[in-house]
């Protein structure tokens, strides 16, 4: 089973409707709980008729915080956010998968620029505790809203400020006395960053204004963008592994590296990456299974594959050798990946 599961020890309203989720992995689960500053999990919650499966954030800092918090906005109509504001409580036992993701800085000692738009602060205030607490980098926030009221994690951000002046800066931009983000108040607050790696979430509209902004200024652009699961990763092909037998093709081999931990794996002819690794028991992370999350990105150390779909990671991903396991076939017969790098 490739699900873990987490108990809710505190529901946290941080405002009017977002609310975050302290949690605590059950016992035997906390290992494969690690996680690394804006990653996110995906959570089961109930569908008409079954189930369905969202992504959250993780707001804490792996470093900081010794339990993990997620924060859910409502979203008007949104199945997941409402169910969880709504319903849950301190004491229920969620489902979900390992910590995913690939939006997280590769470094804490590099100065940051990171953009948040409302919500989009979740994966962002991971990142910038971390590397304050655990390393010498200094960090930009610009962080647009509704108005005042709407800002999550203010009191949280202002204690930041004061205690290290030196390090952050923070800028707010509120609709309610600036108007709507345009590209001139992209340019004139976070432009003087732009020589930074710029880590962006928020809203799609928002995000698209940033990273084209940014990108003009000749900015490497991070976007971390969500959307509704369609199938139900809880329920995977691994449970199925008769199906992989049935398939034709040579065996090919997976040298994979995980946790510090490194073994060798069969891969069948047209079999997915993911697949022949979750079906030889390898606790490889995933969410979508459709090439759009980057939950399941791993780095090609050695051999080739081909993805079926990708519409997460750009060229400079690609190069970087970062590929999807859960649309990658193989080219070679042997393949060496790395999911610690
Ligand atoms: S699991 Fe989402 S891209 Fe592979």
């Amino acid at each position: 089973m490739t699900a873990l599961k987490a108990r809710v020890v505190e529901v946290v309203r941080e405002t009017a409707d977002a609310h975050s989720l302290v949690l605590e992995p059950v016992e035997g689960d906390r290992e494969r709980f690690a996680y690394r500053p804006g990653q996110f999990l995906t959570v089961r919650v109930p569908a008409e008729g079954g189930w369905a499966a969202r992504c959250y954030s993780l707001c804490s800092s792996p470093l900081t915080d010794d339990r993990p918090k997620v924060t859910v906005k409502r979203v008007a109509g949104g199945l997941g956010s409402n169910w969880i504001c709504d319903n849950v409580t301190a004491g229920d036992v969620l489902e979900v998968l390992r910590p995913a993701g690939t939006f997280t800085p590769p470094s804490l000692e590099e100065d940051l620029l990171l953009v948040a738009g409302g919500s989009g602060i979740t994966p962002v205030m991971s990142i910038l505790k971390s590397c304050l607490a655990g390393g010498s980098a200094k960090v930009a926030l610009l962080y647009a809203n509704r108005d005042e009221r709407s800002v999550i994690f203010a009191d949280e951000l202002r204690e930041l400020t004061e205690r290290h002046p030196d390090r952050l800066t923070v800028v707010h931009l509120l609709e309610s006395v600036q108007g709507l983000p345009t590209a001139a108040a992209v340019l004139s607050l976070a432009g003087p960053y732009a020589g930074r790696p710029a880590y962006v979430c928020g809203p799609e509209i928002f995000m698209d204004l940033v990273s084209e902004t940014l990108t003009g200024l000749g900015a490497r652009v991070h976007a971390e963008r969500f959307f509704s699961l369609e199938g139900d990763p809880f329920e995977g092909p691994e449970d199925a592994p008769e199906q992989a037998e049935a398939e034709d093709g040579d065996a090919g081999e997976i040298e994979v590296e995980m946790d510090g931990e490194t073994r060798t794996v069969p891969w069948r002819g047209s079999e997915r990456l993911l697949d022949a690794l979750l079906r030889a028991g390898v606790d490889a992370p995933f969410s979508c299974r459709e090439g759009s999350c980057s939950a399941c990105a791993c780095v090609a150390l050695e051999g080739e594959v081909t993805l079926d779909a990708n519409t997460v990671l750009d060229e400079q991903d690609l190069a970087d050798g970062l590929i999807l396991a859960c649309q990658a076939r193989p080219v070679t017969d042997r393949l060496k990946i790395t999911y610690d790098g």
